[in-house]
């Protein structure tokens, strides 16, 4: 039976027998294997006889996958307590080193990287990162569990654009060269699939908010997409969205939910991926080497971590945030790009200088204006504002978007009236308005936000293993 390396060398215990399965990261003086199976960031060191068949050592190269059997022994070299002194080498996948695009570039940029994403799982960076990765998604899910919450699964396919900004992937079997038409020239949707024009959503708050009116307190964790043409570090055409919907919260309560469930997960995950985080922080620790002086954050990954769990999140209106940059040298200097005035959205280059550069810590803001927000975001006495809550994350920006819903049906018609959002075929979620509404809330956190700021990658296309944007779908 196979045993993970993992477990060996956690265990340290010596003179027993195992067999081991990895690919081989290096094979020194035709006697040191260094063998990785992805369970853990280190490899292992197994030792091969002098006289082990010819044929065999030949083909221990890098890349390939062997299966040893062998014996723990205490190690006498640097570096390893114990290692496997192997008796029986199998090959079980050849590598031609000729061949291997890893073996063929000295120290791989990340860019190459995601031109074979199909082999970068191979690199301690991406084994470290899709490991710190599931670890982020089982916090999640203990977080929720832990705390009574229901997981739902919201549909993929929808007819609703629950954010309402016409960013959607259509999803159609209407054959596309020649789709049947209406007499006015417009697509004949009944003819479709599913006898409408339907989309793969973009969120799943508005069906969460079903489930919330009956069960309280639920989260989805599902994939979102967006058709949105950015093409920044930050954005992703397919990302997974977590969202937790509940019953009786309010803003205040929303808030708090956020901050205790943010900095669950990067506790859970400094507690049980130590290794990969600090091999991921010296990563990171080389690439800021590489910027100018004032350009290089202040704190190590671990460090921006601990600091993240053991301080409050910052807690600003977006009034007092535009104060705050309309005061700011950066705006004096005429350093943003974007204009600055009340009214406005936050743009990443303000978001970046509130977090990064005024309060260095994750910032909440609250109560922007209604006309940049979502239809279903409750309206705030002042009639100008709504009860949204962003959280703004440093090296991030926004990470976590969600508001106290409006759950009094005649301001929620109206609101989408002015948003001409069609209130009929909407009947279903203005239901919950009509039988028993009562006040609620919630929030999106992107999940390659969190894993991008707690790995300390700098791209998002980094963090997840197939990344999906604009004239990109490969592998
Ligand atoms: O702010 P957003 O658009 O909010 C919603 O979708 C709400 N329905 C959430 C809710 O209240 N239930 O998106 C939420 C989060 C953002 O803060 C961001 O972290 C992430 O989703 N996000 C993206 N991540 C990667 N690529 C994109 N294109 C993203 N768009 C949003
Ligand atoms: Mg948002």
């Amino acid at each position: 039976m196979r045993t993970k390396i993992k477990d060996i060398l956690l265990s340290e215990k010596t003179d027993y027998a195992v067999n081991i399965k990895g690919w081989v990261r290096s094979f020194r003086n035709n006697q040191f294997i260094a063998l990785n199976d992805g369970s853990c960031m280190a490899s292992i060191q197994a030792v091969i006889g002098l006289d082990t068949d010819e044929a065999i050592v030949k083909k221990i190269t890098n890349g390939a996958c062997l299966s040893i059997d062998g014996v723990v022994k205490a190690s006498l070299g640097k570096g390893q307590k114990v290692e496997v002194v192997a008796e029986k080498v199998t090959i079980l996948g050849e590598c031609d080193p000729e061949q291997f695009p890893l073996q063929l570039k000295n120290r791989p940029s990340l860019e190459y990287l995601r031109e074979i994403a199909h082999l970068r799982f191979r690199t301690n960076t991406f084994g470290a990162v899709f490991r710190v990765r599931h670890t982020l998604a089982y916090a999640i899910h203990k977080f929720f569990n832990d705390r009574g919450f229901v997981y739902l699964h919201t549909p993929i396919i929808t007819a609703s654009d629950a954010e309402g900004a016409g960013e959607m992937f259509r999803v159609s079997t209407l054959p596309a060269d020649n789709p049947p038409k209406n007499e006015d020239g417009s697509i004949n949707y009944t003819e479709d699939f599913f006898g409408r024009c339907t989309n793969l959503t973009v969120s799943g708050q508005l069906e969460a908010e079903l489930g919330a009116m009956a069960l309280s307190d639920v989260y989805t964790f599902g994939p979102t997409f967006r058709a949105e043409n950015s093409n920044t570090a930050r954005h992703l055409a397919e990302f997974w969205m977590i969202e937790p919907e509940v019953a009786f919260n309010d803003i205040v309560d929303n808030m708090n939910l956020a901050e205790d469930f943010i900095k669950y997960v990067i506790k859970y995950a400094m507690d049980n991926n130590r290794e990969d985080l600090e091999f991921l922080s010296q990563r990171l620790a080389e690439e800021e080497k590489q910027k100018p002086m004032n350009e290089r954050s202040e704190m190590g990954l671990m460090e921006k971590l601990e600091f993240v769990v053991n301080n409050s999140f910052e807690r600003i209106t977006y009034t007092d945030a535009i104060n705050i940059l309309l005061d700011s040298p950066a705006y004096k200097k005429k350093k943003f790009q974007y204009e600055v005035k009340w009214g406005i959205d936050l743009q990443s280059e303000h978001e970046r200088y509130l977090v990064e550069k005024h309060f260095k810590k994750p910032v909440i803001v609250t109560g922007y204006p209604k006309d940049i927000k979502a239809f279903y975001m409750r309206m705030n006495d002042d009639g100008k504002t709504v009860a949204a809550m962003d959280i703004l994350a440093p090296g991030i920006g926004e990470i976590v978007g969600g508001s106290q819903r409006e759950e009094r049906l005649d301001m929620l018609t109206r609101r989408m009236e002015e948003m001409h959002i069609p209130t009929e075929e909407m009947y279903w979620y203005l239901d919950t308005r009509r039988f028993g509404a009562c006040p609620h809330a919630g929030f999106g956190l992107g999940f390659e936000r969190l894993v991008l700021f707690v790995s300390g990658m700098t791209n998002i296309r980094d963090v997840i293993p197939f990344p999906r944007t604009p004239k990109n779908a490969e592998f």
